[in-house]
């Protein structure tokens, strides 16, 4: 019998975080959900860095949306249309709970129009939906990060092929 692949991982610096990022952005679709939890500078904004070059946006656009909650990156004229979507990226650190993300405009009707990713999910996780791709990330020594993922709902059954995607390196 195979073992099961770990659910936990160690990146090393904050671009094999990006890069994770990044081979999982080149599998989502719109519609798709990312949860992202781990406390101050664990590599949330980071790894949505990855996330947007995976999806074809421009990774330089991204920054932590602390303080207006929600940024939406679109594809722009040089991107190209066939393989960029539009990412939402929230934090929910500010985020009081459902009401405020009624304000922001964020439900499901907007979801279902890019990728979402969402950092601090815990807080609001009762409004992502049931299929979900959670990462929690925590520090480690030096510029360590360790990263547990729990796929959720539809995921589930794609739990193993999420983790390789995710852990993938190259030579
Ligand atoms: N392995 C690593 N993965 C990710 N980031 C790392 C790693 N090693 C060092 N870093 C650094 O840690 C910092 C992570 O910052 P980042 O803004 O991504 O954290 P965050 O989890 O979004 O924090 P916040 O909750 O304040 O939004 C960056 O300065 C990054 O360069
Ligand atoms: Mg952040």
């Amino acid at each position: 019998m195979n073992p099961q692949p770990p659910t936990t991982w160690v990146t090393v610096s904050a671009q094999a975080t990006t890069a994770c990022g990044q081979r999982l952005g080149a599998l989502l679709q719109p519609g798709d959900v990312v949860a992202l939890d781990g406390p101050l500078g664990a590599g949330k904004t980071q790894f949505v860095r990855g996330l947007a070059a995976g999806l074809g946006l421009d990774p330089g656009d991204v920054s932590s949306p602390t303080f207006v909650m929600m940024h939406e990156y679109e594809p722009d004229e040089a991107d190209d249309a066939k393989t960029s979507c539009t990412l939402f990226h929230l934090d929910a650190y500010r985020i009081g709970g459902s009401d405020d993300l009624a304000s922001l405009g964020f439900d499901a009707e907007l979801r279902a129009t890019g990728v979402s990713v969402v950092e601090w999910s815990a807080r609001i996780d009762d409004a992502l939906g049931p299929d979900v791709i959670h990462l929690a990330l925590a520090h480690g020594p030096h510029d360590t990060r360790t990263l547990t993922l729990s796929a959720r709902g539809r995921w589930a059954a794609q739990a193993d092929t999420l983790l390789t995607t995710l852990t993938e390196t190259r030579p």
